[in-house]
């Protein structure tokens, strides 16, 4: 029996040598050819898209940008989000009312009655966890308003919640009959959690209210009722080919009164029937009592985005069934004609010449030109025959009267399962456009997934990998970190779908936006609160495929593919861009270490003189962005020399690199 002693000395032996065989070069050397000459598959334009879903307030709250809460006192507790403050011996009290609205889709509306000894009174609006207002902005106060009784003024005021006043502004002149009132305030000091006082003015008076609204005046584009500027820009910074909306689960609803329905989102936003948030109580470990869907952000607002950003329209429909994980409430194959006719009228509403039924409705609220939608999603996350039987109408009778819009159809809520395999084999035999996938795994399993494709079929569907990301522990759990070990191992399955690009044509993680104060559900995109927003490591991992996608696959080769028992520690993609001739070469470095690799272009002519590098690298795994440090792990340009179709490059341990090499075809 060897002694502890030899032990440890064979042990210390054996590190040692290892340690030697690596320093002195021992590791295979890496060489990565890519093949200049030998274009492959056209890379589509919308390869790399967003997912839009309104969880985590990722609407009201979020993108939306009302900043008051509960505006038409259509909640169920019609006075969620509103407080009554007022002073003296009978002071003043809110009632709700729903007689002689001011409008019958939303008819529930606020009185305020101030009694003859009330010193002030005052209601007070709380916003979605505070209202961000910034200093020097305007701001547009409005309400539909009518005297009841006497002639009660009205103070408007933004405050701290230490009760400093930021703006003020004054209305007064109401009739008995309903009208529009607005006033701007300008916010002297900036405040992530102000709010909004109504001091009702006049003893003894009474006052009614609804559409109580207040919008930042400067939106997405400064339209007025519009979106956040900042969050817009942040989904126009990753420049996606497509955006998907209005999810998501939320297309579903938990159960079909709650589904989406587009047609209720449209026209006058006064008019937008409000409904509850389905993520409003999904999960008991982060309940949302106050989520609601006002649809402010309704089709129209979506389609509009897309056209400003320049991304396909992809929304989602409901086929008549709710969300599979709660209710599973179908509708009969013999009542889904309202809900194919839904598509059907949606399709006229984008595209329709203005002088149809629903184009007419479009060009009423702005836009008489169509959108030009191309595609569009039936079911989301649907699963088992009965999505089948009930995808088969809706195609039948959308290829009938549109058979050039592509239809995208759901896989189910697993890369891999029995519901998966069905999915697939259903899918083929209908001869389906695009299939929609959704995979929320472990980092390990997108670093695998990177081969995915290369073992698909090459003819049959198209793959739209339409919901994806890693999760650092496991799906749903709140403790899921957005850190940079997760958005690593995003980009080297990315790889994969790019080197597969005469197969998956879409992908776009999810979910998009979450609420720092108000989310359900992490890993996300971009966290907001009030007042920023910042990018994941995953958000840049998404701009960098997405800003260098280039149009036409190359071949790129990793040698040795296997070092030993190890897999290779690099993932790459390359695809040279039309405009530039540029050969774009992304690759992955998922080692703790730096990997010096031997670039070869073969077939390339003239190789210029610089290439242009974007590298994003984290120091640790665990590394994350935050509101204190949005930009911890971000890109970062710079240029190397290369004059030659070989040359040397050292890429940096837990990295994504982007080298632009303007090189020629012989
Ligand atoms: O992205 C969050 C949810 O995950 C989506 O709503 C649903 O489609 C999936 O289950």
């Amino acid at each position: 029996m060897p002694t502890l002693a030899i032990k440890v000395l064979a042990a210390l032996f054996l590190f040692a040598l290892t340690a030697s065989n690596s320093s002195n070069g021992a590791e295979p050397a890496v060489t990565l050819t890519v093949q200049a000459d030998k274009p492959g598959a056209k890379i589509s334009p919308t390869m790399w898209g967003v997912f839009f879903e309104d969880i985590n307030f990722g609407a009201d709250g979020g993108l939306y940008a009302e900043l008051v809460k509960n505006r038409s006192f259509e909640f169920p507790n019609a006075t969620m989000g509103w407080s009554n403050v007022s002073t003296g011996n009978r002071a003043s009290i809110m009632e709700i009312h729903d007689k002689d609205p001011f409008n019958a889709a939303n008819p529930h509306y606020l009185r305020v009655k101030v009694y003859p000894d009330c010193k002030d009174s005052m209601v007070s609006n709380e916003g979605f966890r505070g209202m961000g207002i910034r200093e020097g902005e305007d701001y547009t106060f409005s309400a539909q308003i009518r005297a009841v009784e006497g002639s009660p003024a009205l103070r408007i005021e933004l405050a701290a919640p230490d009760g400093r006043k930021l703006a003020e502004a004054k209305l007064s002149g109401f009739t008995k009959e309903w009208k529009k009132y607005s006033a701007t305030l300008q916010a002297a000091a900036t405040e992530p959690k102000a709010k909004l006082n109504i001091h009702v003015e006049g003893q003894g008076v009474a006052v009614d209210m609804d559409m109580v609204s207040l919008f930042p005046v400067k939106t997405w584009k400064n339209r007025p009722g519009g979106l956040r500027a900042d969050m817009v820009q942040m989904i126009a910074d990753l420049k996606p080919g497509f955006m998907r909306f209005p999810g998501g689960c939320i297309v579903e609803g938990r159960w079909l009164d709650i589904r989406y329905q587009w047609k209720t989102t449209i026209g006058d936003p006064a008019e937008r029937k409000l409904i509850i948030n389905r993520w409003n109580n999904e999960f008991k470990h982060r309940p949302t009592p106050d989520y609601f869907q006002s649809f402010g952000l309704g089709f129209f607002e979506f389609f509009q985005m897309c056209e400003d950003i320049g991304a396909e329209p992809l929304p989602i429909i409901n086929c008549g069934m709710a969300c599979q994980f709660n209710s599973n409430e179908l509708v009969p194959l013999d009542q889904l004609q309202p809900y194919i006719q839904d598509a059907l009228d949606l399709i006229e509403f984008a595209n329709g010449p203005a002088t149809s039924v629903w184009g007419k409705k479009r060009a009423e609220m702005g836009h008489p030109q169509p959108f030009n939608m191309k595609l569009l999603g039936v079911g989301n996350e649907q699963w088992g025959p009965q999505y089948f039987e009930r995808y088969e109408l809706f195609a039948k009778a959308i290829k009938a009267k549109y058979p050039e819009i592509k239809l995208v159809s759901s896989a189910g809520p697993s890369p891999n399962d029995e519901r998966f395999k069905f999915a697939w084999s259903k899918l083929r035999e209908l001869k389906a456009d695009i299939v929609d996938e959704h995979c929320y795994d472990m980092p390990k399993w997108f670093f695998d997934g990177a081969t995915r494709y290369d073992k698909y079929p090459r003819n049959g569907p198209k793959v739209f990998m339409g919901e994806y990301a890693a999760q650092s522990l496991n799906i749903v759990n709140p403790n899921n970190r957005n850190d940079w070990g997760c958005a690593l191992s995003e980009a080297a399955f990315m790889t994969g779908l790019e080197r597969n690009a005469d197969v998956v044509v879409m992908s776009s993680y999810a979910p998009l936006f979450a609420h720092i104060d108000a989310w359900q559900w992490t890993p996300d995109l971009i966290w907001c609160n009030n007042l920023n927003v910042y990018g994941t490591p995953s958000y840049y991992v998404q701009q960098i495929f997405s800003r260098n996608r280039g149009d036409v696959v190359l071949p790129v080769k990793i040698d040795p593919e296997q070092q030993g028992n190890k897999k290779p520690s690099l993932y790459a993609t390359a695809s040279r861009e039309e405009k530039t001739g540029e050969v774009i070469l992304k690759v992955v470095n998922s080692a703790a270490e730096a990997v010096e690799a031997t670039v070869q272009l073969n077939g390339a002519g003239k190789v210029s003189d610089k290439a242009d590098v974007t590298v994003l690298a984290g120091a640790k795994l665990a590394d994350e962005n935050s509101f204190a440090e949005p930009k911890k792990v971000a890109p970062v340009k710079s240029s190397i020399d290369v004059v030659a179709p070989e040359f040397k490059y050292t890429y940096k341990p837990w990295s994504l690199t982007v080298l632009r090499i303007a090189a020629g075809q012989k």
